[in-house]
């Protein structure tokens, strides 16, 4: 049975993975600085024997023993990791640092919940593996882009030097129950302004792409990822290659509320990227992995639960 240390477990991602590794009967230290993530979504897990809470800020050293490490701690949605810039490129690689510190004291294996945002405005479509990216180093996404880059050179920097067990997942957009209402992400967007009889936003013209995938399927990817051998570390892509502009999804989103919404375009955000879809060749290889919910049915779920967060 393993140690399992989760950075960031108390936010939406961190939060199912945390009850994921419960029910396979690990043993959880969910750490977290509460920043977006809330002790509501692991309130139900306060009860069971192997879970536990530590408030902590990754960009500080923590001592614990543990034997596997998933390093989640960082704000994913724009609005919140550009409401501290400094802060977030600071979590990214102090936080990387640190608990790649921790791996080296305690040899634990650890992975990196990294992102498609290392790929910037790409010039390749789907985007593999070995695709370097295109990233503005100084606009007003470069604290993530380049923060989550420097992670991925410290984690690969640990394994070369220090022989360091590390696995790099580049996550795309991923959606479902307990992301934040006020996250600024377009499915959390769509579904809150449906259900509260507002107007959906559009940014820009509404063609631009992008790929949905549903937390399951993303957490079985990040539990497959861990149990690969010390020879695989990636960075391997995990997302679903389903690609759908937002004027598909605004329209599937009305469909399934219902109401009365209508759609209202803005302009688009400076650096915000055409198209963005995986390749996940690799994953399915490696890691014998291929997201399985439809984005209709991920929907579904997640306005179910929208609908209780607004009612509350
Ligand atoms: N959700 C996605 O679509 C997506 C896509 C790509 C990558 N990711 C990555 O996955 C991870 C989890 O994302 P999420 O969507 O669950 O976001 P989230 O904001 O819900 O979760 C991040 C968690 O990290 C915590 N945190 C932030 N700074 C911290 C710090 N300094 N110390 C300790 N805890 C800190 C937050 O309080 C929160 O609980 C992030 O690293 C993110 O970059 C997510």
């Amino acid at each position: 049975m393993h140690k399992v240390l989760v950075t960031g477990g108390a936010g939406f991602l961190g939060s199912h993975l945390c009850d994921a590794l419960i029910a396979r009967g690990a043993d959880v230290l969910c750490v977290d600085n509460f920043f977006t993530g809330t002790k509501d979504n692991v309130a139900h897990l306060r009860e069971r024997p192997r879970f536990e809470l530590l408030r902590h800020d990754v960009t500080f050293p923590l001592y614990v023993e543990v034997d596997r490490i998933f390093n989640l701690a960082c704000p994913a949605s724009p609005i919140h990791y550009q409401r501290d810039p400094v802060q977030t490129t600071k979590t990214s690689v102090h936080g990387a640092i640190n608990m790649l510190g921790l791996a080296k004291r305690t040899r634990a294996r650890i992975l990196q919940a990294s992102t498609s945002e290392v790929y910037g405005d790409p010039e390749v479509h789907p985007q593999p593996e070995a695709y370097w990216g295109r990233v503005n180093p100084i606009g007003p996404r470069s604290c993530y882009d380049e923060g989550k880059r420097c992670a991925e050179t410290l984690f690969f920097d640990y394994h070369r030097q220090h022989r360091l067990e590390i696995k790099v997942v580049r996550i795309f957009n991923t959606y479902g129950p307990r992301m934040h209402v006020d996250d600024g992400r377009v499915v959390s967007n769509f579904i809150v302004q449906a259900l509260r009889g507002a107007d959906l936003t559009i940014y820009g013209d509404g063609r631009q792409t992008r790929s949905f995938c549903y937390v399951d399927d993303l957490v079985d990817a990040l539990l497959r990822m861990m149990d690969t051998g010390p020879d695989f570390t990636g960075p391997v892509n995990v997302g679903n290659p389903g690609e759908f502009s937002m004027l598909e999804l605004a329209e599937l989103v009305l469909k399934l509320v219902g109401g009365k919404s209508r759609l209202k375009h803005l302009p688009a955000p400076e650096d915000d990227p055409r198209q963005r879809k995986p390749d996940i060749a690799l994953a399915q290889a490696k890691l014998g992995w291929a997201p399985k919910v439809a984005l209709a049915d991920g929907l579904k779920e997640t306005i179910a639960y929208f609908r209780r967060a607004l009612a509350a």
